[in-house]
């Protein structure tokens, strides 16, 4: 029986919010010889694209970005000169880079505020999914409803072969942001890391373990992690097309 089935939800209070970049990767996938989130990405490093965009999302006080401690990147970004942007160093894990900046908020904000987490590599996170998000309930979170059949593999390494087909109806695929006040997901992501740090694959997943039910807000499939080398292609590709598309929609281009 889950005891935890009528855990309360935290009270909605937000009306700013502050939010934390993971950016402490090393981007193994990726394997281009530096962290993926300072390859270039349509004329400037991937990760100022992400900054830039959080910047301008309405109501934010501002942002704690994670990074290695070796990082010497950072700071030679424009974004790094904002007077909201603010650096904490990243842990061995995503998770343990989170909690570093939800430790440094809890020294500078109240326990209450609303915190939203984006991934330094979700570059094309767009405007109408965070106003959605920002709208929804106190624990939320950006997600894609699951398009392909899902199978399920008979073992994880040395058997791809199928074991079974998934029901594709509550199947969700998570992105970022993932929002929740601060106190809370400051405390469930530590207990959550103490009890089984491999189960903390992000926010909603401490939460979850805490007993709440973050809420799925469903959101652009253009919002998808930049990972391995093809991402980065069609990042850019979708990048020029938004561009032309704004500068249709603002009148500059015929
Ligand atoms: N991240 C972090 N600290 C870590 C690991 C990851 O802040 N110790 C950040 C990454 O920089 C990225 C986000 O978490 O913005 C999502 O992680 P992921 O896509 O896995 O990035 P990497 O860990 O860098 O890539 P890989 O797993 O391929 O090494
Ligand atoms: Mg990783």
């Amino acid at each position: 029986m889950n005891t935890r089935e009528h855990s309360p939800e935290p009270t909605p209070v937000a009306t700013s919010y502050w939010a934390i970049v993971p950016a402490a990767g090393s981007g193994k996938r990726m394997g281009a010889g530096k962290p993926k989130q300072y390859l270039p990405l349509a004329g400037k490093p991937l990760i100022a694209h992400t900054l830039e965009n959080i910047l301008q999302w309405p109501g934010l006080t501002g942002i704690v970005v994670a990074i290695a401690a070796d990082d010497r990147e950072f700071e030679k970004l424009a974004a790094a000169q904002d007077p909201r942007v603010h650096t904490v160093t990243g842990g061995a894990e995503r998770a343990d880079s989170v909690l570093a900046a939800l430790e440094f908020l809890s020294e500078h904000a109240d326990p209450e505020t609303s915190v939203l987490v984006h991934d330094a590599a979700r570059p094309l996170v767009s405007g109408r999914d965070i106003e959605s998000l920002l709208a929804a309930g106190p624990t939320a979170l950006l997600a894609q409803p699951a398009s392909d059949t899902v199978k399920q593999s008979r073992d994880k390494h040395g058997d791809p072969s199928v074991e079974q087909t998934l029901c594709r109806d509550r199947i969700w695929l998570a992105q970022t942001p993932q929002k929740a006040p601060l106190a809370v997901l400051c405390n469930a992501l530590k207990t959550g890391l103490a009890q089984a740090p491999q189960s903390i694959t992000d926010e909603a997943s401490a939460l979850e373990m805490a007993g709440y039910h973050p809420q799925l807000v469903p959101a652009c499939r253009s919002n998808f992690k930049i990972t391995h080398p093809a991402d980065l292609i069609l990042a850019e590709a979708l990048l020029q097309h938004r561009q032309t598309l704004e500068n249709i929609q603002s009148g500059t281009q015929a």
